[in-house]
Protein backbone atom coordinates (compact mmCIF):
# COMPACT_ATOMS: atom_id res chain seq x y z
CA UNK A 1 0.00 0.00 0.00
CA UNK A 2 1.31 3.48 -0.82
CA UNK A 3 0.98 5.43 2.15
CA UNK A 4 2.05 9.33 3.29
CA UNK A 5 5.33 9.13 5.15
CA UNK A 6 8.55 10.73 5.90
CA UNK A 7 10.85 9.64 3.56
CA UNK A 8 13.98 9.74 4.98
CA UNK A 9 12.35 6.62 6.86
CA UNK A 10 12.78 4.26 3.46
CA UNK A 11 16.70 4.87 3.63
CA UNK A 12 16.56 3.47 7.51
CA UNK A 13 18.00 -0.24 7.37
CA UNK A 14 15.84 -2.05 10.08
CA UNK A 15 17.45 -3.51 12.27
CA UNK A 16 18.71 -7.12 12.67
CA UNK A 17 18.47 -9.12 15.66
CA UNK A 18 20.49 -11.92 16.36
CA UNK A 19 19.56 -15.12 14.94
CA UNK A 20 18.41 -17.75 17.98
CA UNK A 21 20.53 -21.43 18.05
CA UNK A 22 20.51 -23.52 14.97
CA UNK A 23 19.44 -26.85 14.70
CA UNK A 24 22.60 -28.53 15.38
CA UNK A 25 23.00 -32.87 14.03
CA UNK A 26 23.39 -34.35 17.36
CA UNK A 27 24.60 -31.67 19.41
CA UNK A 28 23.84 -28.58 21.68
CA UNK A 29 23.40 -25.94 19.89
CA UNK A 30 24.01 -22.16 21.08
CA UNK A 31 23.24 -18.51 20.44
CA UNK A 32 26.07 -16.29 20.75
CA UNK A 33 24.62 -13.59 18.40
CA UNK A 34 23.49 -11.03 20.37
CA UNK A 35 26.35 -10.34 23.48
CA UNK A 36 23.83 -11.86 26.16
CA UNK A 37 25.28 -12.88 29.33
CA UNK A 38 24.97 -16.82 29.16
CA UNK A 39 24.24 -17.23 32.94
CA UNK A 40 20.22 -17.90 34.56
CA UNK A 41 19.43 -14.75 36.37
CA UNK A 42 20.17 -15.20 40.18
CA UNK A 43 17.75 -16.42 42.50
CA UNK A 44 17.63 -13.39 44.57
CA UNK A 45 16.70 -11.50 41.60
CA UNK A 46 14.05 -13.64 40.15
CA UNK A 47 12.25 -13.88 44.33
CA UNK A 48 12.45 -10.04 43.50
CA UNK A 49 10.40 -9.72 40.91
CA UNK A 50 8.31 -12.45 42.03
CA UNK A 51 7.74 -11.23 45.37
CA UNK A 52 7.30 -6.93 45.12
CA UNK A 53 6.41 -6.70 41.33
CA UNK A 54 4.22 -9.55 39.93
CA UNK A 55 0.96 -8.72 41.70
CA UNK A 56 1.18 -4.91 40.80
CA UNK A 57 1.11 -5.49 37.47
CA UNK A 58 -2.09 -3.75 36.93
CA UNK A 59 -0.99 -0.81 37.67
CA UNK A 60 1.54 1.71 35.71
CA UNK A 61 5.19 1.95 37.29
CA UNK A 62 6.57 4.39 38.81
CA UNK A 63 7.49 6.71 35.46
CA UNK A 64 10.33 8.16 36.93
CA UNK A 65 11.89 5.35 38.84
CA UNK A 66 12.90 7.34 41.92
CA UNK A 67 13.75 4.33 43.88
CA UNK A 68 16.08 3.41 41.53
CA UNK A 69 17.28 6.49 40.35
CA UNK A 70 18.59 7.58 43.37
CA UNK A 71 20.44 4.25 44.07
CA UNK A 72 22.45 4.80 40.36
CA UNK A 73 23.21 8.11 41.99
CA UNK A 74 24.45 6.98 44.63
CA UNK A 75 26.56 4.34 43.51
CA UNK A 76 27.85 7.02 40.44
CA UNK A 77 28.62 9.77 42.67
CA UNK A 78 25.91 11.86 41.16
CA UNK A 79 22.67 13.75 42.27
CA UNK A 80 19.19 11.94 41.17
CA UNK A 81 18.60 15.01 38.63
CA UNK A 82 21.54 13.45 36.67
CA UNK A 83 19.91 9.94 36.44
CA UNK A 84 17.37 8.85 33.50
CA UNK A 85 16.51 5.23 32.78
CA UNK A 86 14.91 4.12 29.33
CA UNK A 87 13.84 1.06 28.23
CA UNK A 88 17.22 -0.90 27.47
CA UNK A 89 20.17 2.04 26.92
CA UNK A 90 18.80 1.83 23.36
CA UNK A 91 16.05 4.21 24.39
CA UNK A 92 18.13 6.07 26.27
CA UNK A 93 20.25 6.76 23.05
CA UNK A 94 17.22 7.58 21.17
CA UNK A 95 15.89 10.13 23.92
CA UNK A 96 19.35 11.65 23.69
CA UNK A 97 19.22 12.21 19.47
CA UNK A 98 15.80 13.37 19.63
CA UNK A 99 16.30 15.61 22.30
CA UNK A 100 19.56 17.53 20.25
CA UNK A 101 19.26 16.43 16.44
CA UNK A 102 16.90 16.92 13.77
CA UNK A 103 16.45 17.94 10.11
CA UNK A 104 19.51 19.61 8.99
CA UNK A 105 21.53 18.13 11.84
CA UNK A 106 24.46 15.73 12.15
CA UNK A 107 25.22 13.10 14.37
CA UNK A 108 29.13 12.04 14.64
CA UNK A 109 30.11 8.38 14.95
CA UNK A 110 32.37 5.72 14.45
CA UNK A 111 31.70 2.82 12.08
CA UNK A 112 31.04 0.16 11.87
CA UNK A 113 29.79 0.26 15.49
CA UNK A 114 25.98 -0.07 17.27
CA UNK A 115 23.61 -1.10 14.41
CA UNK A 116 20.57 0.71 15.90
CA UNK A 117 22.86 3.82 15.46
CA UNK A 118 22.51 4.76 11.71
CA UNK A 119 18.80 3.79 12.97
CA UNK A 120 18.01 6.21 15.76
CA UNK A 121 19.49 9.09 13.78
CA UNK A 122 17.51 8.75 10.88
CA UNK A 123 14.51 8.02 12.71
CA UNK A 124 15.19 11.52 14.41
CA UNK A 125 15.55 12.79 10.80
CA UNK A 126 18.90 13.82 11.41
CA UNK A 127 21.99 13.01 9.27
CA UNK A 128 24.98 10.35 10.12
CA UNK A 129 28.20 10.90 9.66
CA UNK A 130 29.96 7.75 9.92
CA UNK A 131 34.21 7.84 10.19
CA UNK A 132 35.35 4.52 9.29
CA UNK A 133 37.52 2.58 12.39
CA UNK A 134 40.71 2.26 11.63
CA UNK A 135 42.22 -1.22 11.19
CA UNK A 136 42.19 -2.65 14.37
CA UNK A 137 38.96 -1.74 15.03
CA UNK A 138 39.36 1.19 16.82
CA UNK A 139 37.99 4.56 16.31
CA UNK A 140 39.85 6.64 14.25
CA UNK A 141 39.97 10.17 16.22
CA UNK A 142 41.19 12.17 13.50
CA UNK A 143 38.62 11.48 11.51
CA UNK A 144 35.90 11.67 14.33
CA UNK A 145 37.39 15.53 15.22
CA UNK A 146 37.63 15.77 11.14
CA UNK A 147 33.59 15.26 10.86
CA UNK A 148 33.05 17.66 13.23
CA UNK A 149 31.38 21.16 11.80
CA UNK A 150 28.25 23.85 12.62
CA UNK A 151 25.86 21.47 12.16
CA UNK A 152 27.00 18.70 14.42
CA UNK A 153 24.38 17.91 17.46
CA UNK A 154 26.03 15.18 19.18
CA UNK A 155 29.24 12.85 18.59
CA UNK A 156 28.66 9.18 20.01
CA UNK A 157 31.96 7.30 20.95
CA UNK A 158 31.36 3.52 21.94
CA UNK A 159 33.87 2.05 24.36
CA UNK A 160 34.46 -1.03 24.18
CA UNK A 161 33.44 -0.77 20.64
CA UNK A 162 30.64 -3.22 19.32
CA UNK A 163 31.78 -4.85 17.20
CA UNK A 164 35.33 -4.82 16.77
CA UNK A 165 35.54 -5.11 20.67
CA UNK A 166 38.29 -2.40 20.56
CA UNK A 167 38.79 0.31 23.74
CA UNK A 168 38.55 3.66 23.50
CA UNK A 169 42.11 5.35 25.60
CA UNK A 170 42.00 8.37 28.29
CA UNK A 171 44.07 9.97 26.02
CA UNK A 172 41.74 9.72 22.93
CA UNK A 173 38.20 10.68 24.76
CA UNK A 174 40.22 13.47 25.81
CA UNK A 175 41.24 14.60 22.76
CA UNK A 176 37.67 14.44 21.25
CA UNK A 177 36.53 16.45 24.32
CA UNK A 178 38.67 19.40 23.60
CA UNK A 179 37.94 19.49 19.88
CA UNK A 180 33.94 19.36 20.45
CA UNK A 181 32.01 22.62 21.73
CA UNK A 182 31.41 22.44 25.16
CA UNK A 183 27.28 23.15 24.10
CA UNK A 184 27.66 20.11 21.31
CA UNK A 185 26.96 17.03 23.50
CA UNK A 186 29.51 13.49 23.57
CA UNK A 187 27.54 10.47 24.35
CA UNK A 188 30.20 7.95 25.43
CA UNK A 189 27.67 4.54 24.93
CA UNK A 190 29.74 2.05 27.34
CA UNK A 191 27.14 -1.21 27.28
CA UNK A 192 29.94 -3.32 28.31
CA UNK A 193 32.24 -1.27 30.26
CA UNK A 194 32.49 -3.90 32.99
CA UNK A 195 34.15 -6.32 30.65
CA UNK A 196 36.88 -3.62 29.59
CA UNK A 197 40.16 -5.05 30.73
CA UNK A 198 42.38 -2.34 28.78
CA UNK A 199 44.78 -0.47 30.47
CA UNK A 200 44.65 3.10 30.24
CA UNK A 201 40.93 2.80 28.84
CA UNK A 202 38.59 6.36 29.13
CA UNK A 203 36.29 6.12 31.94
CA UNK A 204 32.95 8.09 31.15
CA UNK A 205 31.79 9.18 34.82
CA UNK A 206 35.07 10.48 35.80
CA UNK A 207 35.61 12.34 32.62
CA UNK A 208 32.10 13.86 32.89
CA UNK A 209 32.80 15.92 36.51
CA UNK A 210 35.71 17.66 34.14
CA UNK A 211 33.36 17.69 30.38
CA UNK A 212 29.83 18.49 31.43
CA UNK A 213 28.70 18.01 27.87
CA UNK A 214 29.29 14.23 28.55
CA UNK A 215 26.38 11.78 28.71
CA UNK A 216 27.46 8.43 30.33
CA UNK A 217 25.67 5.44 28.53
CA UNK A 218 24.98 2.38 30.76
CA UNK A 219 23.00 -0.58 30.53
CA UNK A 220 21.84 -3.50 33.02
CA UNK A 221 21.38 -6.02 30.10
CA UNK A 222 25.05 -7.98 29.39
CA UNK A 223 26.95 -7.69 32.66
CA UNK A 224 23.93 -7.89 34.71
CA UNK A 225 21.98 -10.25 32.25
CA UNK A 226 18.71 -8.41 32.39
CA UNK A 227 18.52 -8.49 28.45
CA UNK A 228 15.39 -9.55 28.61
CA UNK A 229 13.67 -7.02 31.19
CA UNK A 230 14.95 -3.61 28.94
CA UNK A 231 16.37 -1.56 31.11
CA UNK A 232 19.26 1.11 31.14
CA UNK A 233 20.27 4.69 32.03
CA UNK A 234 22.24 7.29 31.47
CA UNK A 235 23.70 10.26 33.61
CA UNK A 236 24.01 13.36 32.58
CA UNK A 237 24.10 17.23 33.43
CA UNK A 238 20.54 17.78 35.31
CA UNK A 239 19.02 20.02 32.37
CA UNK A 240 20.03 16.98 29.69
CA UNK A 241 18.65 14.73 31.70
CA UNK A 242 15.29 16.77 31.73
CA UNK A 243 15.48 17.02 27.97
CA UNK A 244 15.86 13.26 27.92
CA UNK A 245 12.75 12.85 30.60
CA UNK A 246 10.82 14.93 28.26
CA UNK A 247 11.05 12.83 25.12
CA UNK A 248 11.03 9.81 26.57
CA UNK A 249 8.72 7.27 26.11
CA UNK A 250 6.06 7.46 28.81
CA UNK A 251 6.22 4.87 31.33
CA UNK A 252 8.48 2.45 28.89
CA UNK A 253 10.55 1.20 32.33
CA UNK A 254 8.70 -1.57 33.83
CA UNK A 255 8.34 -1.99 37.62
CA UNK A 256 9.50 -5.46 36.89
CA UNK A 257 12.62 -4.04 35.64
CA UNK A 258 13.19 -1.59 38.07
CA UNK A 259 12.66 -4.56 41.12
CA UNK A 260 14.90 -6.74 39.20
CA UNK A 261 17.80 -4.09 38.58
CA UNK A 262 17.64 -2.90 42.47
CA UNK A 263 17.82 -6.48 43.25
CA UNK A 264 20.79 -7.22 41.23
CA UNK A 265 22.48 -4.26 42.75
CA UNK A 266 22.24 -6.04 45.71
CA UNK A 267 24.42 -8.62 44.84
CA UNK A 268 26.71 -7.09 42.33
CA UNK A 269 29.46 -8.87 43.98
CA UNK A 270 28.50 -11.85 42.80
CA UNK A 271 27.28 -10.25 38.90
CA UNK A 272 30.86 -9.07 38.81
CA UNK A 273 32.14 -12.62 39.62
CA UNK A 274 30.51 -13.45 36.77
CA UNK A 275 32.24 -10.93 34.55
CA UNK A 276 35.44 -11.89 35.92
CA UNK A 277 34.53 -15.50 34.30
CA UNK A 278 33.42 -14.49 30.72
CA UNK A 279 36.51 -12.39 30.76
CA UNK A 280 38.28 -15.06 31.82
CA UNK A 281 36.86 -17.12 28.87
CA UNK A 282 37.01 -15.01 26.24
CA UNK A 283 40.57 -14.41 26.84
CA UNK A 284 40.91 -18.38 26.89
CA UNK A 285 39.38 -18.79 23.60
CA UNK A 286 41.49 -15.38 22.18
CA UNK A 287 44.53 -17.50 23.33
CA UNK A 288 43.43 -20.68 21.68
CA UNK A 289 42.68 -19.44 18.40
CA UNK A 290 45.99 -16.97 18.04
CA UNK A 291 47.80 -20.41 18.90
CA UNK A 292 45.94 -21.66 15.24
CA UNK A 293 47.26 -19.08 13.43
CA UNK A 294 44.47 -15.94 13.68
CA UNK A 295 45.47 -12.45 13.98
CA UNK A 296 42.72 -11.23 16.32
CA UNK A 297 42.64 -7.82 17.62
CA UNK A 298 42.66 -7.52 21.67
CA UNK A 299 38.65 -8.13 22.51
CA UNK A 300 37.45 -6.24 25.91
CA UNK A 301 33.88 -6.84 25.47
CA UNK A 302 32.22 -9.90 26.12
CA UNK A 303 32.26 -10.69 22.70
CA UNK A 304 35.45 -10.76 19.83
CA UNK A 305 35.47 -10.05 16.26
CA UNK A 306 37.00 -12.46 13.59
CA UNK A 307 37.91 -9.74 10.49
CA UNK A 308 37.01 -12.35 7.35
CA UNK A 309 36.81 -10.09 4.44
CA UNK A 310 35.24 -11.95 1.58
CA UNK A 311 35.48 -15.62 2.97
CA UNK A 312 32.87 -14.29 6.12
CA UNK A 313 29.95 -15.76 4.42
CA UNK A 314 31.77 -19.44 3.92
CA UNK A 315 32.53 -19.47 8.02
CA UNK A 316 29.15 -18.31 8.72
CA UNK A 317 28.17 -21.42 7.34
CA UNK A 318 30.48 -23.62 9.45
CA UNK A 319 29.17 -21.96 12.33
CA UNK A 320 25.93 -22.64 11.92
CA UNK A 321 26.66 -26.05 10.85
CA UNK A 322 28.09 -26.42 14.50
CA UNK A 323 25.07 -25.65 16.12
CA UNK A 324 26.26 -21.75 17.15
CA UNK A 325 24.59 -18.31 15.84
CA UNK A 326 27.23 -16.09 15.51
CA UNK A 327 26.32 -12.27 14.30
CA UNK A 328 27.32 -12.16 10.50
CA UNK A 329 28.60 -8.99 8.83
CA UNK A 330 28.76 -10.06 5.47
CA UNK A 331 31.93 -9.17 3.87
CA UNK A 332 33.87 -7.70 6.71
CA UNK A 333 33.92 -10.41 9.80
CA UNK A 334 31.86 -12.15 12.00
CA UNK A 335 31.42 -10.92 16.01
CA UNK A 336 31.36 -13.90 18.61
CA UNK A 337 29.96 -13.97 21.99
CA UNK A 338 31.22 -15.30 24.61
CA UNK A 339 29.16 -17.76 26.11
CA UNK A 340 28.73 -20.92 27.66
CA UNK A 341 32.34 -23.14 28.08
CA UNK A 342 30.73 -25.76 25.56
CA UNK A 343 29.69 -23.16 23.51
CA UNK A 344 33.39 -21.63 23.51
CA UNK A 345 34.85 -24.85 23.37
CA UNK A 346 32.85 -25.06 19.85
CA UNK A 347 33.69 -21.76 18.53
CA UNK A 348 37.49 -22.87 19.07
CA UNK A 349 36.59 -26.28 17.39
CA UNK A 350 35.31 -24.28 14.28
CA UNK A 351 37.86 -21.70 14.28
CA UNK A 352 40.55 -24.67 13.64
CA UNK A 353 38.47 -26.54 10.92
CA UNK A 354 38.36 -23.00 9.27
CA UNK A 355 42.20 -22.92 9.26
CA UNK A 356 42.38 -26.33 7.93
CA UNK A 357 40.28 -25.13 5.40
CA UNK A 358 43.05 -21.92 4.07
CA UNK A 359 40.44 -19.34 5.65
C1 LIG B 1 27.12 -0.74 22.05
C2 LIG B 1 25.74 -1.00 22.51
N1 LIG B 1 25.06 0.00 23.07
C3 LIG B 1 23.81 -0.16 23.51
C4 LIG B 1 23.18 -1.38 23.40
C5 LIG B 1 21.77 -1.46 23.86
O1 LIG B 1 21.53 -2.39 24.81
P1 LIG B 1 20.19 -2.37 25.62
O2 LIG B 1 19.18 -1.59 24.86
O3 LIG B 1 19.82 -3.79 25.78
O4 LIG B 1 20.52 -1.70 26.92
C6 LIG B 1 23.85 -2.46 22.82
C7 LIG B 1 23.18 -3.75 22.65
O5 LIG B 1 23.62 -4.69 22.06
C8 LIG B 1 25.16 -2.26 22.36
O6 LIG B 1 25.85 -3.24 21.78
Amino acid sequence: MTYKHRTIIDSIPAYKQGKPAPQAHGRRSFKISSNENPFAPLPSVLEAIQKYSLDHINRYPDMRGWKLVERLAAINGVRPENVVLGCGSSEVITQLVSLVAGPGDEVVYPWRSFEAYPIIVAGAGAASAQVANLPDGSHDIDGIIGALNERTRLVILNNPNNPTGASLSDADARRVMEAVPSDVLVLFDEAYFQFNTAPGTSVALDLFREYPNIVVAHTFSKAYGLAGLRIGYAVAAADVIEGMRKVSVPFAVSDVAQRAALASLDVSAELEERVTSIIAERDRVVAALRVQGWECAEPYANFFWLSLGEATDEAAEAFVEAGLSVRVFSGEGIRITIGEPEANDTVIEVCQQLKAQGI
